[in-house]
């Protein structure tokens, strides 16, 4: 029984595989998250990065609480069942003016992911317009597999790696994914997508949360969740405690044993011990 999607929206994320606008938070919700994330760089003097950019629900209340987010879960539900576990959550956030991008990729490239069965939420806390460096999606490029990537790591990308596909995009295939402050957009874990620039002069601010059904397994280390519906009956995770206030001790402790396994499945090969960015 669909919850949130209708069944034709499921089969055309099927099809293409992505599906937005979705609207999840109200403007004014949307604006009281971005509060709370700008309140965070303002005491620490810089904009969130490296390792506290990524499994944020692990630190801070409000994220725990968005991850959890029904008008998100419903959706999620509708493609990847009941059961649901929060792989991880990253900002990906590009300053005004700023040459940031995010090359063509496939998530699951390095993430070590048993299936594709895995889907990631986009939820804007500000404005995306196109002119603000907005995802591009590839149509239907989640049904050709996994591609080849190869690793630039250059300084302006938000990837970890800087990977890109090996494969140019056709010409005016990618579609702009602009959303409003509390949209979100839906992808699929093999969709090709990547984005420009921000142009304008306010930040675009998005959080990616990743989600999976407890079926999943990582294939590169024993990795950790958390889970956000329903029942984990597979126990292929460790199980990732909720934060109790933002960036307690516990919080910390948990969040650092998170991303150490993080890192360590993403950057496999690369000597890398954090997130570079
Ligand atoms: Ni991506």
């Amino acid at each position: 029984m669909a919850k949130r999607l209708s069944a034709e929206e499921v089969s055309t994320y099927r099809r293409k595989g992505f599906h937005f606008p979705m609207r999840v938070l109200s403007a004014e919700e949307a604006r009281g998250y971005r509060d709370r994330l700008e309140a965070h760089e303002r005491a620490t003097g810089a904009p969130i990065a490296g390792n506290m950019r990524h499994k944020v629900h692990l630190l801070f209340t409000w994220a725990n609480q968005l991850a959890r987010h029904p008008a998100i879960l419903d959706a999620v539900e509708d493609v990847i069942g009941p059961d649901i576990l929060c792989w991880s959550t990253s900002f990906f956030i590009k300053e005004a003016h700023s040459p940031s991008f995010v090359s063509w990729h496939q998530d699951a490239t390095y993430w070590g992911l048993s299936t594709d069965d895995v889907i990631t939420a986009w939820v804007a806390f500000a404005d995306a317009p196109v002119e603000s460096g907005a995802m591009k999606f590839w149509p239907g490029s989640h049904l050709k597999n996994q591609l080849e990537h190869r690793d630039t790591f250059d300084k302006d990308n938000l990837l970890t790696r800087g990977q890109e596909i090996a494969v140019d995009v056709p010409e005016g295939e990618g579609v702009d994914v602009a959303l409003k402050a509390g949209e979100m957009s839906l992808h699929h874990v093999l969709l090709a997508h990547g984005s420009g620039p921000n142009t304008t002069g306010d930040r675009r601010i998005g959080l990616a949360i990743r989600y999976i059904p407890p079926h999943v397994r990582q294939l590169k280390v024993r990795d950790s969740a958390m889970l956000v519906r329903g029942r984990d009956t597979h126990g292929n995770f460790d199980l990732e405690p909720a934060p109790k206030a933002d960036l307690d001790e516990a919080a910390l402790a948990a969040h650092r044993d998170a991303v150490d396994r993080n890192v360590k499945a993403l950057y496999a090969g690369t000597g890398q011990t954090a997130f570079r960015a």
